[in-house]
């Protein structure tokens, strides 16, 4: 996953060939009517699968009916031989606001334990065409955690990214700890996750390319580890330090 700091408009508008769109979305049933997300193909040769999140007076909180309506639109894009990419979105003034907390409210551990509460939500992460997250506004939480589940983020300048879920007295639950510590880094985090402070799109962005480097950095540093345990490498050391040429075996 990675954090694109650039307007998420070139994402979010409609195609200029707006008849064909229009003829697209009329004719296309992306498992639906949904009551909770816009679905519609998108671009000259309706190759983008869009979806919005339509939730608008609860920021497009992500309830259950939400999430089970997002995972049948993806089900039926991924099986679109037609789409190549997928674009999740929501509004300007939010992607996602999170998990309902409305919803969340009376739940108890036996009906989250016993009933793997969230665990549906993971199908965004399966899919294997690509998924283009194009944030602006809110994106708190499970939204947070939707947009890292993507595999590129396009973030808009109101872009706010936050897992608020300790001011709830609760911690995120759908990977938020685990995707965040990748996409921005240990330290951001963890100022993130227990304080529930939010970050713009230039936050992250910095932050999420200071974590590709060290990842880079420690990947790279595992493989030169890594040639140690080949003859070829003992092989080439051994022919400079002899000033002759190496005869390297492939092995
Ligand atoms: N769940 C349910 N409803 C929500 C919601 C949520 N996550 N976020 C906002 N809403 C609702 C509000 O209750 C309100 O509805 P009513 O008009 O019926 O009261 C409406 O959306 C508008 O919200 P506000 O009036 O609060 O709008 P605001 O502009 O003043 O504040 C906000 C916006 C800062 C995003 C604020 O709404 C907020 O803090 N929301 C909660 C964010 C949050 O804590 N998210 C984490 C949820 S837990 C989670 O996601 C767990 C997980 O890991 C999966």
């Amino acid at each position: 996953m990675a954090f694109l700091c650039r307007s998420a408009a070139s994402l979010l508008k409609s195609s200029r060939a707006a008849p064909a769109v229009v003829r697209a979305a009329r004719g296309y049933s992306a498992g639906g009517p949904y009551e909770y997300i816009l679905v519609e193909k998108r671009g000259e040769k309706s190759d983008v699968g869009f979806i919005q999140l339509n939730r608008p007076k609860a920021l497009n909180a992500l309830c259950d009916g939400l999430m089970r309506e997002l995972g049948e639109a993806l089900d039926a894009f991924e099986a679109d031989g037609e789409v190549g990419a997928i674009v999740l979105t929501g509004s300007e003034k939010a992607f996602a606001a999170g998990a309902d907390i409305k919803e969340m409210q009376n739940r108890t551990f036996q009906e989250c334990y016993g009933g793997n509460f969230l665990a549906h939500w993971n199908r965004v992460s399966t899919v294997k065409k690509p998924v283009i997250a194009a944030v602006n506004g809110f994106a708190l939480g499970g939204g947070c955690e939707l947009a890292m589940m993507c595999d590129i983020i396009y973030a808009g300048e109101k872009a706010q990214f936050g897992q608020p879920e300790i001011l709830l007295g609760t911690i995120p639950g759908a990977g938020g700890t685990q995707r965040l510590t990748r996409a921005v880094g240990k330290s951001l985090a963890m100022e993130m996750v227990l304080t529930g402070d939010r970050i713009n799109a230039q936050n992250a962005k910095q932050s999420a390319f200071e974590l590709t480097l060290a990842e880079g950095n420690r990947l790279e540093k595992r493989l030169f580890h890594a040639t140690f345990a080949t003859d070829d490498r003992k092989e080439g050391m051994t022919a400079f330090v002899e000033k002759r040429k190496a005869s390297f075996q492939d092995n």
